[in-house]
């Protein structure tokens, strides 16, 4: 699939999280009050279908809560602290749903590359659940789906056909062109480290959009788009685009 719209160089990685507390309603605030116009976020279903904001199965690390978020109801995950892990002044966060999140992204005009966590084994019902509720929203803002999960692009290419998808991968796999291709994607992601300089002039020859995570130095932003690469995801977009206006 070819781009309907051009990633802007830095995208805010979780909201902005190396400033609020990750795939939180604040998050994003911050995001967008620091300059960023794309953020990337976490979804993931609960156990009675309600798509929410999480970037882990676990409830443990980012609330106030315990267990899988698979076996909890939606009514017991919205008492939850999402903030206090992070930092007192963020005590009243709450989990938020993917409307909340995408009624904010909307009010604050940012583009959103939702990525989209399904437990292994139920990647069927949850793009299903995902892609209803996404339904609505899918001319409303720029929108971009990615995964891991090469089963999951390949439900929403069936499901919403007309939104771009985008294929996260660590390392840039030897068969990326079947990867990509297979699922009409329109960009690759992968993981900084593991930045492969053939491959990714290979892939911007073939004509997709090169995204990199999670890159919060400057010097690392500048390297990777130097090789090519579109658009970095950033814990603190702010300081990738200072670096990119100094070399202006
Ligand atoms: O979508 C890019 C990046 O967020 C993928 O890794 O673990 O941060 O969701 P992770
Ligand atoms: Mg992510």
């Amino acid at each position: 699939m070819r781009a309907p719209f051009k990633l802007p160089p830095v995208i805010g990685h979780r909201g902005a999280c190396g400033y609020a507390p990750e795939n939180t309603l604040a998050s994003i605030r911050e995001a967008a009050l620091r300059g960023a116009s794309w953020v990337e976020l976490d979804v993931c279903i609960t156990q009675d279908a309600m798509p929410i904001l999480m970037h882990d199965e676990h409830l443990s690390r980012t609330t106030s809560g315990e267990g899988l978020i698979l076996r909890s109801p939606f009514s017991e995950l919205r008492e939850l602290d999402a903030g206090s892990w992070f930092g007192e002044a963020f005590a009243s966060e709450g989990i938020p749903t993917l409307e909340e999140t995408l009624d904010l992204c909307t009010t604050l005009n940012l583009g959103i590359n939702l990525e989209i966590k399904p437990t292994q084994g139920f990647e069927a019902e949850t793009a299903e659940v995902i892609g209803e509720h996404l339904a609505p929203y899918a001319n409303q803002l720029p929108l971009l789906i990615s995964s891991f999960n090469h089963e999951t692009l390949l439900l929403f290419q069936t499901l919403l056909p007309n939104v771009p998808r985008g294929y996260i991968t660590d390392v840039i796999p030897r068969n990326w062109q079947q990867k990509l291709e297979s699922a009409h994607c329109m960009s690759l992601h992968f993981y900084a480290p593991f930045a492969d300089p053939s491959r990714i002039t290979a892939m911007k020859a073939a004509g997709y959009q090169i995204l990199s995570f999670t890159v919060n130095q400057p010097e690392e932003a500048l390297a990777l788009f130097e090789l090519g690469v579109d658009a970095v995801f950033s814990d603190y977009p702010d300081r990738i685009q200072q670096a990119l206006l100094r070399e202006a």
